[in-house]
């Protein structure tokens, strides 16, 4: 089996983990322009960015050719996926695949505009997170198949979610418009971290126009030195099982 994922707060790469199998991280497949994978098994994970999967993953869907018997997808969300099954599946078809099984797993929500950190962890025991992968395991183990319905209301709402939610999200708040303090000691950890190749720390951190809007850089930084207007507090999230030697090892 192999698991093809995107992460920046560890979330995914923990389900990933947990799933087994050969973890392929996407970026690395993207940068290395590796697009034939091929196995009895192949899942993606990958986290919902507005109700969508990032554009990193849309980008490499679209270019990989997937050789096996079951293809699976599994997001990992905090609040709500609302037609993200259904995004995935139309992203699948349009690349000629079918995604045999796919579900959704929720965890903290690392956004950090609307979400406190804090509060986040506080409410994560309730969400049962080991419950969820269990069930998804055993669904993959058993290679179960799970049905997307589209019908033209489903099509509508992706259209409006797209319109109205995806496209304003990830065109604002991108890392051109953070905050760099005075805690910053150029360590360039947030350059290794981030999955776009976006960030290149010399005399100060410079953010290029290519950012996905994943916050790997936010939450990772170690001086907590870099922040957003919009954010909620100045909290950080890493998920509890992933290093941060984890994260560069994914995404630099
Ligand atoms: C830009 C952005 C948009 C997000 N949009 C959603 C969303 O629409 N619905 C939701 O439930 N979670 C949303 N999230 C939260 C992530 O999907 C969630 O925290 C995920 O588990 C993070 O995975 P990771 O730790 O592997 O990066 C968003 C996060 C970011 C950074
Ligand atoms: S990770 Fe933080 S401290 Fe290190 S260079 Fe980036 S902003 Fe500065
Ligand atoms: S600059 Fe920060 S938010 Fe943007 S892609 Fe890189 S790590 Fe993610």
């Amino acid at each position: 089996m192999k698991i093809c994922y995107f992460t920046a707060t560890g979330n995914c790469l923990y389900v990933a983990k947990r799933i087994g199998g050969e973890l392929l991280s996407i970026p690395q497949l993207m940068r290395h322009g590796q697009f034939e994978i091929s196995d009895e098994a192949v899942g993606i994970v990958c986290p919902v960015y507005a109700v969508e999967m990032p554009m990193m993953v849309r980008e490499f869907m679209s270019k990989v050719k997937i050789r096996t018997n079951y293809f699976f997808f599994i997001y990992t969300y905090g609040m709500g996926y609302a037609e993200a099954f259904a995004h995935a599946d139309k992203v699948a078809r349009a690349s000629g695949r079918q995604i045999d099984y796919i579900n959704a797993i929720q965890m903290v929500d690392n956004y950090l505009p609307v979400f406190e950190m804090q509060d986040q962890l506080d409410k994560l025991a309730a969400k049962n997170v080991e419950g969820q992968i269990e069930a998804v395991c055993r669904d993959i183990a058993e290679r179960k198949h799970t049905e997307i319905k589209i019908t033209p209301k489903t099509e509508a709402e992706i259209a409006k979610y797209t319109e109205m939610l995806a496209i304003p999200i990830l065109r604002k708040d991108t890392a051109q418009s953070y905050i760099v303090n005075d805690q910053c000691i150029r360590c360039g950890i947030c350059a290794k971290v981030c999955p776009a190749n976006n960030i290149t720390v010399t005399d100060k951190v410079y953010f290029s126009d290519h950012c996905e809007v994943c916050y790997a850089c936010l939450h990772n930084c170690p001086q907590n030195a870099l922040h957003m207007k919009t954010e909620q507090s100045s909290v950080r999230f890493r998920n509890e099982h992933i290093k941060l030697k984890d994260i560069i090892q994914a995404n630099q």
